[in-house]
């Protein structure tokens, strides 16, 4: 009996404040802007993920999503293969001792604790786990940043997710990629106090995939060229130094007005791209309400390409914010049993099982 050699790892979801949205390299996933996240807590959302390769298994790489077969075929999975295999034949080939990992089949199994493809970011946990999970599994001495550059060819966001914290992805110049990675701005424990509650409004799958619609957007929106040339690159430094200072008011403000931005270009796209429902505009309504109360901005809502709200909001807060959406929307269906769903912000760690 063949042996077979295994590695797991998880990876969480991130959300973005300032919104990758547009691509000037669809092959590479390079974007038109950077972009800026919070990596949420693994306990909540997160993609767990196990790499296997053997000499024993059927000859085509397999890819398991909560049970179900998906197809590897498609470009972004094989340009993760080809260049983590890429990686380790280098080592197998300096250093004869090692298995021929690089040329054995490989079995993926993923398993996420959360809707797929409800907009609540499965591909970036999804890619930023497999690119893992595989590294592992062929001791590659990557580093997060290395790896970033590969799972950004995954999805585009999944770069992100393999950091904690409070993290960049800069969008770059070089045409290969090279220089877009994702970089810590700064980790949770600088600003341990920021949590997320999420409004599941739909947990169906999204109606235009962001990839779709982001081409849709670039090749059609007037607005997106200043979003892309000015806005962005504006509220990165802005974001930056909100997160230095722990400036809460100036968080919100910018990832509100970065939703807000990333939205109105959706509107702007022919056809136009609805990511936003009725729901969605009530949750704007209910954080409008609650900082006018509050007499300062105390939360902030980021809706990505579907109807689901993602609020943060600072621990102290806990009340106004969290308790009062409980409160409004009640204990209905959605992700969890729960409407709303209170979630921290993470470090990752690599996790080798
Ligand atoms: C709205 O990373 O899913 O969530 O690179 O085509 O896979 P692809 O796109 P994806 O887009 C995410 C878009 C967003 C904003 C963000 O996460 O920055």
């Amino acid at each position: 009996m063949a042996e077979i050699y295994r590695a797991s790892t998880t990876a969480p979801v991130n959300i973005a404040v300032i919104k990758y949205w547009g691509k000037r390299d669809p092959k590479l996933n390079l974007p038109t802007n950077s972009s800026l996240s919070v990596t949420l807590s693994q306990n909540d959302l997160r993609t767990h993920t196990t790499a296997s390769c053997s000499p024993s298994y059927p000859k085509e790489d397999t890819l398991l999503l909560n049970g179900s077969p998906q197809d590897v075929s498609g470009a972004r999975t094989q340009a993760c293969f080809r260049e983590l295999r890429a990686l380790r034949k280098q080592l197998e080939d300096s250093d004869s001792s090692l298995p021929k990992l690089s040329s054995f089949p490989l079995k993926i199994v993923s398993e996420n604790n959360f809707p797929t493809a409800a907009g609540l970011a499965s591909s970036a946990a999804g890619f930023a786990a497999l690119v893992r999970a595989i590294a592992n599994l062929y001791e590659l001495p990557s580093s997060p940043t290395d790896l970033s550059r590969i799972a950004r060819q995954g999805s585009g966001s999944a770069c992100r997710s393999l950091f904690g914290g409070y993290v960049g992805w800069e969008q770059g110049t070089a045409t290969d990629g090279s220089d877009s990675i994702a970089f810590q701005v700064a980790p949770a424990s600088h600003w341990p106090n920021m949590r997320a509650v999420i409004l599941v409004v739909s947990a169906a799958k999204k109606g235009v995939s962001s990839t779709t619609g982001m081409q849709t957007t670039v090749a059609t929106s007037s607005l997106f060229a200043a979003r892309a040339s000015e806005t962005v690159p504006r509220r990165m430094q802005e974001m930056q130094k909100a997160i230095q200072d722990k400036d809460f008011e100036a968080f919100g403000k910018v990832t509100m007005m970065d939703s807000n931005s990333f939205h109105a270009t959706c509107l702007d796209t022919y056809p136009p791209i609805f990511y936003l429902n009725d729901v969605s505009r009530a949750a704007i309504k209910i954080v409008e309400s609650i900082n006018a109360a509050a007499g300062k901005i105390i939360a902030a809502y980021t809706f990505d390409a579907g109807p689901n709200a993602v609020v943060y909001y600072l621990e102290e807060n806990e009340n106004e914010v969290a308790g009062l959406f409980k409160a409004i929307l009640g204990e209905k269906d959605g992700w969890k049993g729960e409407r709303g769903a209170k979630i921290k912000t993470s470090d990752v760690e690599n996790v080798r099982e």
